[in-house]
């Protein structure tokens, strides 16, 4: 193989390598968002989900939902308990999210919204309950206002249990009105009361992602308009942000989710804040005025479009603003001043037909006659080819679009065989942004598909198609990011959690090392005069640093043997006497990574020595190899 490093092909995006998020596979209320509590505002279908009544030692009572619609239509429900108990006690329990994850000695915060009409004290007695019941934190207060107030209290758990549950217990005689029963461990990202499980986000920080694209995926669209993702639902005080049902609340067979809403605890200035700590632009992706189009495809009249345009426009006021805008200073109010810097923005998920051409048209015109800077990126539909792809690709190119959204779901083979897909694409058209993708194990959605390593390795020879091809691909994310293994709906995933472990996929450690590894040009890196994309098993792409004066070198060995391969490199500088060597790999095909072998498959570094001209290394079989030398 020669490399001429000397000979730019092009420029590398220094943030192509990001990150996809959507509240899929429980990923916010259930993960990230770390709120323990599961429908702590009563707002679900059915208003006690997940809540139980209980006695002990004698107490008794009753639950009301009280609906107060007419005075707070975004937070309908609260109870109002009527206590019995002044021997033992009445209360409710909450079984969290599929359990609650609890770890010894660490801080826990309870908080209630209540109100207490009548006289006579209530005490509330908060414990967390292991599975066997026994109880495993504590802690007490004492509602008194006969208005609303918030309630709050910490203490310290005294052992380790995945599957928790809170008891919220009250003595006294009386009623006593509450919600927002919520508990938040004290520990979170960054520490931020009421925040981001810590341990998620810093596997998201630990790829050091170029962009972080959210709310979706589908649920940008909704099942429904009613249940479409609405951004200014998603800020400020949180007991205002109304509850919706989840675009992936189903009744699948394997894994029922009807349990399955979103807080938007994690709302858009959560987005935003988190994209800022993790180096990442934010991509924000919103409705165009069409329902998810596998479910009620529902569409907004192209003359009633205005409020979602505006929408589009005041979200770009909203980060990029100053403190004399209007959502500028909402966004100074809420603890920001400084700007989003946002500089993309996306119209529709995954949509397609007329009806988005038509939509598309006139969010395009509104946005760029404003705010010109933003780069919109469009769909190209859910296909990653077929007649609508075509179709919305021509369109997009003869309006000069400026980024086009392509999803593809396939199987190991389809990313091997699509290792060339973009080097005869036009120059001159378009970028890409390869939003959505994964190698599926069996495909179709099936929930046999596995995260195993011939996917991951599929998409190590992929990626380096898309980094060959980096003066047309300018962004790329994997999807879905992730997924809670007791309350999936889609699978393959990058990173898998419990309520307290969490692991990355053998395909997210093929994410971390591309953006770790990218380097700032691509240089060309031919056999026989020729790109190395699939002929003997191998892809290779390679790239210079021009900050670190290194040369990056990247190669996927699909076949089944072991091989001695020389690289020469030709032009420009001599790279010294060692290279790095970074090796992912498993013999095994179908081994996955798992929360009991977590890095099972996972980057091994070592040194090799080499002759500052050329590289002499054996890539055993199935193996993606990264190579850094330093000038
Ligand atoms: O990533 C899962 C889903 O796949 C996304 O919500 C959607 O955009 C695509 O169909």
């Amino acid at each position: 193989f020669t490399i001429a490093a000397d000979k730019i092909k092009a420029h590398i995006e220094p943030n192509m390598y990001g990150i996809f998020f959507e509240d899929i596979n429980m990923a916010a209320d259930g993960g990230v968002y770390a709120e323990l509590v599961k429908n702590r505002s009563f707002e679900f279908n059915s208003p006690l989900a997940a809540w139980t009544e209980r006695l002990k030692g004698g107490g008794k009572g009753s639950i009301e939902v009280v609906d107060r619609t007419a005075e707070r239509p975004e937070n309908a429900h609260i109870i109002k308990v009527n206590v019995n108990a002044t021997t033992g006690y009445f209360g409710l329990s909450n079984e969290g999210f599929r359990g609650m994850g609890i770890k010894k000695d660490e801080r826990y915060s309870f908080s209630v919204n209540a109100r207490k009409p009548g006289t006579g004290p209530i005490t509330m007695l908060i414990e967390l309950h292991n599975a066997k019941g026994a109880v495993i934190g504590t802690g007490r207060l004492t509602p008194t206002a006969t208005q609303w107030k918030k309630y709050a209290v910490k203490f310290t758990a005294t052992a380790t249990e995945d599957k928790a549950s809170l008891y919220v217990w009250l003595k006294g005689t009386g009623a006593i009105d509450l919600d927002m029963i919520s508990l938040f461990p004290e520990h979170t990202w960054k520490n931020r009361p009421a925040g981001l499980r810590a341990d998620l986000v810093q596997k998201l920080a630990d790829m050091k992602p170029g962009f972080l694209r959210f709310p979706g995926g589908c649920i940008v669209e909704g099942r429904d308009l009613a249940n479409r993702y609405q951004w200014k639902k998603s800020i400020g005080d949180i007991d205002k942000r109304e509850t919706i049902i989840n675009r992936w609340n189903m009744e699948f067979k394997h894994r029922p989710t009807p349990d399955y809403y979103q807080t938007f605890g994690l709302g858009f200035m959560e987005y935003f804040m988190t994209a800022e700590d993790i180096g990442a632009s934010p991509l924000p992706i919103l409705n165009c005025g069409m329902a998810c189009q596998f479910n009620t495809g529902q569409l907004v009249p192209v003359d009633q479009l205005d409020p979602y345009v505006q929408d589009a426009l005041d979200l770009i006021e909203f980060a990029n603003g100053g403190p004399d805008t209007k959502w500028g200073k909402l966004r100074t109010d809420l603890g920001h001043p400084k700007p989003f810097n946002l500089k993309m923005m996306g119209v529709g998920n995954e949509q397609w037909g007329e009806q988005y051409i038509e939509r598309w048209k006139i969010f395009t015109k509104a946005i760029k006659d404003k705010y010109p800077y933003i780069k919109i990126i469009s769909s190209v539909g859910p296909f990653a080819a077929g007649e609508e792809f075509t179709r919305l690709d021509k369109f997009f190119r003869a309006q000069h679009a400026d980024i086009l959204d392509e999803h593809y779901y396939q199987s190991p083979k389809w990313f091997f065989d699509n290792a060339k897909r973009y080097d005869n694409y036009d120059r001159n058209g378009p970028k890409i942004f390869a939003g959505e993708y994964a190698a599926q194990s069996v495909g179709g959605g099936s929930p046999e598909n596995k995260n195993n390593w011939d996917c991951a390795l599929s998409e190590a020879a992929f990626m380096t198609g898309l980094e060959r091809n980096a003066d047309v691909v300018h962004m790329a994310s994997y999807a879905p990011l992730f997924a809670h293994v007791d309350a999936w709906q889609w699978r393959p995933d990058l990173i898998w959690f419990d309520n307290l472990r969490s692991y990355g996929s053998p395909s997210y450690y093929v994410q971390q090392l591309f953006s770790l590894n990218k380097g700032t040009d691509v240089v060309p890196l031919l056999q026989k005069g020729e790109m190395v994309s699939g002929k003997d098993g191998y892809y290779a792409t390679a790239s210079i640093d021009k900050g670190t004066n290194e040369l990056i070198i990247k190669f996927v060995n699909s076949g089944a043997t072991a091989q001695p391969v020389k690289f020469n490199i030709e032009g420009g500088k001599s790279y010294g006497k060692t290279a790095t060597v970074i090796t992912l790999r498993s013999a095994d095909k179908a081994a996955e990574n798992s929360l009991a072998a977590p890095t099972a498959i996972s980057p091994v570094k070592s040194l090799i020595n080499v002759d500052g001209k050329a590289v002499n290394v054996t890539v055993e079989p199935l193996t993606f190899k990264v190579i850094r030398l330093k000038a």
